[in-house]
């Protein structure tokens, strides 16, 4: 029977944990000794805390003035992830110290205590140790009570050789050498302030540093490679920034002496917001001043920033349980805009959210399969299993909404006095929306729940009727969902703007949609031409028009007068419900060229990614070259305008637009770029001429994808000589789009060989599932390897991630039948939520082909000059 997960019993209570941790580099031991101080509240015979993968080696517990008891039987349950530590008799209650000394491993599973692999200069292979320790992982590294509910203290001690830099959460408190051993020297860390254990960090490396202080004095070290100091500034500057920022939107003080912002060579996710000691997947933080793309800069400016929020929520302030994940990474994701918005204004962020947040939200939200944010969980797979879009990006996206509702004034107030009240401690998500709810004055609570505790979101429908100087509008909402299928019971309370032509600036209208329908009249003057809800897209809804303000948006396409995330707003709504069925893809075929004259880089990074997707379908018909022919016709105007090179002068949006059209052109067939993508490439590989860094992935993908065996080779040589992980994902992960059946299949052998690094194997892998061709060899692969495959990446964030990449475009019912069958029967994966989704994406994808392939086509081939 399998063993069910249940939080630790609390007899006893950390206080404070003394550490001293020893790395052998060499064996990838390492010993580990440790002192907790406890209360012991309830008295007991035995002790249960977390630990995995440790041998623990002996335990004894001291109460007060009483004897010294020493355990007299160790029992580790690697189902449960703990240890029971039993005592002969009985631990009297009071204030004690319970001691452990133990080995544990330095894994290569980039999460505990793990090794990370780095080169130096003269090519030797050498090992740098750090921690990854969120959401269950500490208990790796030393046995306690590894829930984010029991803070405590901790004093850490390292012994390091002696020319390795040692990093903590807290700046070195003292160092000293060790007799009898001269390489070694023991570094002493701070105590640090009262916190979760899956934020302790330390590495253990060769680095080098870059410093700087705050207006408000607080130290900010920034470690680089050797060497590459340089590589540091752009991440110094804005973490400088960036926590002055959040020291004054929070008005609470920073509360460590430092924060150190470390990469590490081997890392899962893109960084993780260790309290004082923030650690990085490199190229999510090292900026090459030559070589690294605007959009990576903008990337590293998100990372720094949402790791930089979480200092405050999430550290300070930390979730009482797993359910309630979403209040660290939802808001988290919320305030890296707010912030990167002050810091780098010119970045125009806010314009970004909706394409780059909210509609990753929807589209995981609108499937059966989805979650609300608030879910009960439990096993550390299934915590895992939510760092997704729900509580990332549904999760800010209602932040998002609820800092309209009440108002940037408010909600500072409201999360100041949150922080204040649970500075320290932990929280529920109700305590949320009580401090706001307190600044505010408004029903903060009885909002948001509707929108945390239940799962999907509403589509509002509306009817709407000219009344002479009046529009009578009855709106109705229903939650949306993908396969059509009609959910009646949930309702949301959905605060609702609207605007028209006639106000533009200032909403006309501004209600809340409490109940299942409602009637609103608004005053809209005499000739009214459109009429739109939503406005910035700030609500978590979306809209579905009658044909007759539909056609109304046309002119205010064309002629720009509907704001830009508007205009995105309405394609983007558009294409969910031709996904549901409820209006057919040949709507949108015939809005898009409204877009003709189209120049806002958010509109065009939004169509672009709607027309990938149905592009990846279309492979699956007789429609494909149509279409992208199509496409090449939409954007022949906006290439015209933004060309190959940079304007003097133009903005960073400009910028990143010209390698969305750019990418769409080359791998749509247009020769012309093609011919030029591939001269630029020669220069390159010659060392004549750089491809600029800005568009140097899309051309590698272009001349893949036009390319032979030469173009790979070329490429695959360029790889192993890159020097900067920005530089070798931009080139793996071009790979995939070579429509060569061997190429693909030598990319994934690649990908899994040991010239990939682990974090990066899986990205490569999934990038060959982009073409129909593509899709089927890497699945047949995972069929022929899933073994192997899943031992080499375990967890949702590897595995789960490849299964879902590699599965969730395919189209038929019988591909949908095929890989639920398999993943069902062959389960080791572990991820199942992953599997459930992927399997409903295909179906939806096979519905959709099924009700438009044969409208799409007729359209195309009536509409489409060739
Ligand atoms: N706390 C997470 C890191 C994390 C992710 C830990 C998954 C455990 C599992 C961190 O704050 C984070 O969210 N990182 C993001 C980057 C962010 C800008 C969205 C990441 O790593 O992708
Ligand atoms: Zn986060």
């Amino acid at each position: 029977m399998k063993a069910t997960f249940s939080r630790l019993p609390v007899a006893l209570r950390p206080i404070n944990y003394v550490l001293k941790l020893k790395p052998h580099i060499k064996t990838f031991q390492f010993t580990g000794s440790e002192s907790i101080e406890v209360e012991v509240c309830k008295s007991t015979t035995s002790v249960v805390l977390n630990s995995v993968n440790l041998d623990l080696k002996e335990a004894t517990i001291k109460v007060e003035d009483h004897d010294i008891i020493k355990a007299c039987n160790i029992v580790p349950s690697e189902e449960l992830e703990t240890v029971t530590i039993h005592f002969p008799r009985d631990i009297p209650r009071g204030k004690g110290y319970l001691n452990i000394e133990y080995i544990g491993e330095i894994g290569e599973q980039m999460k505990g205590w793990y090794r990370a692999k780095y080169t130096i200069s003269e090519g030797e292979e050498r090992y740098a140790c750090s921690t990854m320790f969120e959401p269950s992982d500490a208990r790796r590294c030393f046995p306690c009570w590894d829930e984010p509910a029991h803070k405590a203290t901790f004093d850490i001690t390292l012994i390091v050789p002696k020319d390795r830099t040692a990093i903590s959460n807290m700046p070195i408190a003292s160092e000293k050498n060790i007799e009898g051993s001269p390489e070694l020297r023991e570094v002493v860390f701070e105590r640090t302030p009262i916190m979760s254990t899956y934020l302790v960090a330390f590495f253990v490396g060769e680095l080098d540093h870059i410093r700087d202080t705050t207006e408000m004095g607080r130290l900010i070290r920034v470690f680089t490679p050797k060497g590459l100091q340089e590589h540091g500034k752009f991440a110094l500057n804005a973490a400088v920034k960036s926590l002055t920022f959040f020291e004054k939107y929070f008005d609470v003080p920073y509360p460590l002496p430092k924060v150190d912002l470390v990469p590490v060579p081997d890392f899962q996710s893109g960084a993780m917001e260790n309290w004082g000691m923030v650690t990085f997947r490199e190229d999510c933080m090292l900026v090459d001043p030559e070589n690294s793309s605007t959009s990576r800069k903008q990337w590293i400016a998100i990372i720094v920033a949402h790791e930089l929020a979480h200092q405050w929520f999430g550290n300070l302030v930390t979730m009482e349980w797993w359910t309630h994940l979403w209040l660290n990474e939802g808001y988290a994701s919320f305030s890296e805009y707010l912030c990167v918005d002050s810091v780098f204004p010119e970045y125009e962020i806010w314009t970004q959210f909706v394409t780059d947040t909210t509609f990753g939200a929807f589209s995981l939200d609108s499937m059966k399969n989805s979650h609300p944010i608030e879910v009960p969980v439990n096993s550390p797979s299934e915590v895992d299993e939510i760092f997704d879009e729900i509580s990332y990006n549904k999760g800010a996206s209602v932040i998002r909404m609820l800092h309209s509702y009440i108002g940037d004034d408010d909600f500072r107030k409201g999360m100041k006095l949150y922080l204040e009240r649970h500075i320290y401690k932990n929280t529920f998500t109700e305590d949320l929306w009580e401090a706001l709810g307190e600044a505010c004055g408004k029903p903060v609570r009885d909002v948001m729940s509707t929108w945390t505790s239940q799962v999907g979101f509403p589509v509002i429908t509306i009817h709407a009727t000219e009344d002479g100087d009046s529009l009578r509008l009855k709106l109705h909402q229903q939650r949306f969902l993908l396969d059509g299928t009609i959910d009646a019971k949930p309702t949301w309370m959905v605060p609702i703007d609207a605007i028209s032509s006639q106000c533009v600036q200032k909403p006309c209208l501004s209600v809340m949609l409490s109940k299942k329908e409602d009637e609103y009249v608004v005053e809209k003057g005499k000739n009214l031409g459109w009429f739109k809800l939503n406005p910035g897209q700030i609500g978590f809804y979306i809209v579905k028009y009658p044909d007759e303000l539909l056609l109304k948006f046309q002119p205010a396409i064309k002629d720009k007068s509907l704001p830009p995330i508007d205009r995105l707003g309405l394609v983007h709504d558009l294409f969910l419900l031709i996904q549901a069925g409820q209006t057919t893809a040949v709507d949108l075929l015939k809005l898009l060229p409204s877009f003709i004259d189209e120049d806002a880089y958010v509109v065009w990074n939004c169509i672009s990614g709607i027309l990938g997707k149905l592009n990846l379908l279309l492979d699956y018909t007789d429609s494909q070259s149509l279409f992208q022919k199509y496409v090449r016709n939409l954007m022949a105007k906006i290439w015209a305008d933004v060309g190959w090179d940079p304007k003097p002068e133009e903005s960073h949006t400009q910028t990143l637009l010209r390698a969305i059209i750019l990418r769409k052109l080359g791998l749509y067939g247009d020769q012309t770029v093609i011919e030029e993508a591939k001269r630029r490439f020669e220069l390159h590989v010659s060392g004549k001429e750089k491809i600029a860094a800005d568009i140097r992935a899309t051309v590698f993908s272009i001349v893949v994808s036009a390319g032979g065996r030469d173009t790979f080779n070329a490429l695959l040589k360029l790889y192993d000589e890159a020097s900067t992980t920005e530089e070798k994902n931009r080139i793996g992960n071009s790979f995939g789009k070579s429509k060569d059946p061997a190429i693909l299949r030598d990319v994934i052998d690649f990908a899994e060989s040991d010239r990939v690094r682990k974090q990066d194997s899986v990205r490569i892998f999934c990038s060959v599932a982009v073409s129909k061709v593509g899709r089927e060899i890497a699945w047949q692969y995972y069929k022929d390897n899933h073994l192997e495959l899943v031992k080499k990446h375990p967890g949702v964030f590897h595995i789960g991630e490849l299964i879902q990449s590699v599965t969730c475009n395919f189209a038929t019912i019988e591909q949908a039948e095929e890989v639920e069958n398999f993943l069902t029967v062959n389960n080791e994966h572990g991820v199942d939520m992953k599997v459930k989704q992927a399997v409903e994406s295909i179906k939806l994808n096979s519905n959709l082909l099924r009700r438009d392939a044969d409208k799409i086509h007729e359209f195309l081939l009536a509409n489409v000059k060739v």
